[in-house]
């Protein structure tokens, strides 16, 4: 008999990172070959504008990212997926839940897509699939984004995506401006 919500682990399985695949993408783990990939994406300041971390510097700082990402899957701190497309597998841009905080049952997420795959669906794809996921396989309440004032595209993109402010409260806001969306709300209401 499968467990009930309630007593089901807040995340179940995450080494390996399970790979979702959708219609064009394929959310996977990072692999050592991925490096000029992730040092591209991650070198570049001005996709870098309002993320957490200043952007690489080098391939060492890469090859040492992609180490963290690895611990943060052994250890459960961190979940990062590659988001690659499916007929070449290239990383074309990068997820990640973090923060976790089981007695909220919540986790922040942050999102990245390579200037050159932007406003073609990348990111709606990738969430809607991390979402659904999220859903069907943890016991994940809510994932919230926290996003800086000046971020345009990712405020216009969550929005998108159904993340709304009254969904936040009570989760902790600090100074910026967050966003949360209900992974499974009829579980609350129940
Ligand atoms: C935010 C970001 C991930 C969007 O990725 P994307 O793949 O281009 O987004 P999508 O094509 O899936 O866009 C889905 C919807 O979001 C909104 N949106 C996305 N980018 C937008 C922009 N630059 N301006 C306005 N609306 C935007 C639109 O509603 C869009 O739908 P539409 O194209 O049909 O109008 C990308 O711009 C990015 O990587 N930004 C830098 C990284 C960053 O700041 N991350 C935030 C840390 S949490």
């Amino acid at each position: 008999m499968n467990a009930s919500w309630e007593e089901r682990p807040l995340l179940p399985s995450h080494d390996p990172l399970p790979t979702l695949e959708t219609a064009r993408l394929r959310l996977r783990a990072p692999r050592d070959d991925d490096l000029e990939a992730f040092f591209a994406l991650l070198s570049d300041a001005d996709s870098l504008r309002h993320w957490s971390h200043a952007p690489l510097r080098t391939r060492d700082d890469a090859a040492w990212y992609l180490r963290d990402i690895a611990a943060g899957r052994r250890h459960g701190t961190h979940l990062q997926w590659a988001i690659a497309d499916r007929d070449e597998d290239r990383v074309i841009g990068t997820t990640t839940l973090f923060a976790f905080d089981h007695e909220a049952r919540a986790a922040r997420v942050s999102w990245l897509v390579a200037p050159a795959w932007r406003r073609r669906g990348v990111a709606r794809e990738s969430l809607h699939a991390l979402r659904t996921y999220l859903a069907g396989a943890t016991s994940l309440d809510v994932i919230v984004a926290e996003i800086m004032p000046g971020n345009a595209a990712s405020i216009a993109l969550a929005t998108t995506l159904g993340f709304d402010a009254e969904s936040a409260r009570g989760v902790e806001g600090e100074h910026r401006f967050t966003l949360a969306m209900t992974v499974f709300a009829p579980r609350r209401t129940a």
